[in-house]
């Protein structure tokens, strides 16, 4: 059963790098809008500290969206899933003090499993483990987003006690209707 396999979100680290690069040797991108993983295996073989710092947002930093506006880098932090080798990778990010999310921003918490480890419920484990992550950020409720024909993202944060708020374009991919959910971050102390 899932629930008895060894599983945590973990920081990344350099021990857990080589099982990361054999998952982007795959083809598998943790970026579920483009593919960034030969962008990131150039990254990890010329500087593996840099790469492993630029998963942290820093203060006043900015990227570029597809559509070329350049914005600030959110706040908030990358895990990976882990299993004995890595499983997977969700990240959370927010705007401090709010709940409330920059309209090109899609959800607080985003998520992809590496496709030889699906169908463990690893995808619900780690949604459960950022809510306590989000919760210790201040944050009682986050939204999540998915395509809405992601049947099976859907369902993991259905299950994770997700309620559909509303549907809307997605601001990134013409002609995609992104499903918008709104999940309690559970209290830890209670
Ligand atoms: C969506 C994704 C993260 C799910 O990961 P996962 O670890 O396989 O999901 P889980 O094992 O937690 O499964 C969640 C539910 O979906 C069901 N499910 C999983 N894969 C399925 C499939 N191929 N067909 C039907 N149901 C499926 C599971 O049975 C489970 O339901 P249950 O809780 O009632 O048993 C994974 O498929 C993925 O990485 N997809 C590509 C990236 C992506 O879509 N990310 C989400 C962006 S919003």
């Amino acid at each position: 059963m899932p629930d008895a396999m060894p599983f945590s979100l973990v920081v990344p680290a350099h021990e857990h790098l080589p099982s990361y690069v054999a998952a982007l040797e795959t083809g598998w991108s943790p970026n579920t809008l483009r593919d960034v993983s030969g962008d990131q295996l150039d990254a990890i073989r010329t500087d593996a500290d840099a790469f492993l710092r630029s998963l942290v947002p820093q203060p006043g930093e900015t990227i570029a969206l597809p559509d070329g506006r350049v914005v600030e880098r959110l706040p908030g932090c990358v895990r990976w899933m882990w299993d004995g080798a890595f499983a997977g990778s969700i990240n959370f990010r927010h705007v401090p003090g709010t709940e409330a999310l920059p309209e090109h921003v899609l959800g607080h918490i985003g998520y992809a499993v590496v496709p030889w480890k699906r169908r463990r419920g690893y995808a619900g484990r780690a949604l459960r483990l950022m809510l306590d992550v989000a919760r210790e950020a201040g944050m009682m409720r986050v939204e999540i987003c998915c395509d809405s024909d992601n049947t099976i993202s859907r369902r993991v944060i259905e299950r994770s006690g997700g309620v559909l708020l509303r549907r809307m374009p997605n601001p990134h991919r013409e002609g995609r209707t992104e499903l918008v959910f709104r999940l309690p971050c559970p209290d830890a102390s209670t």
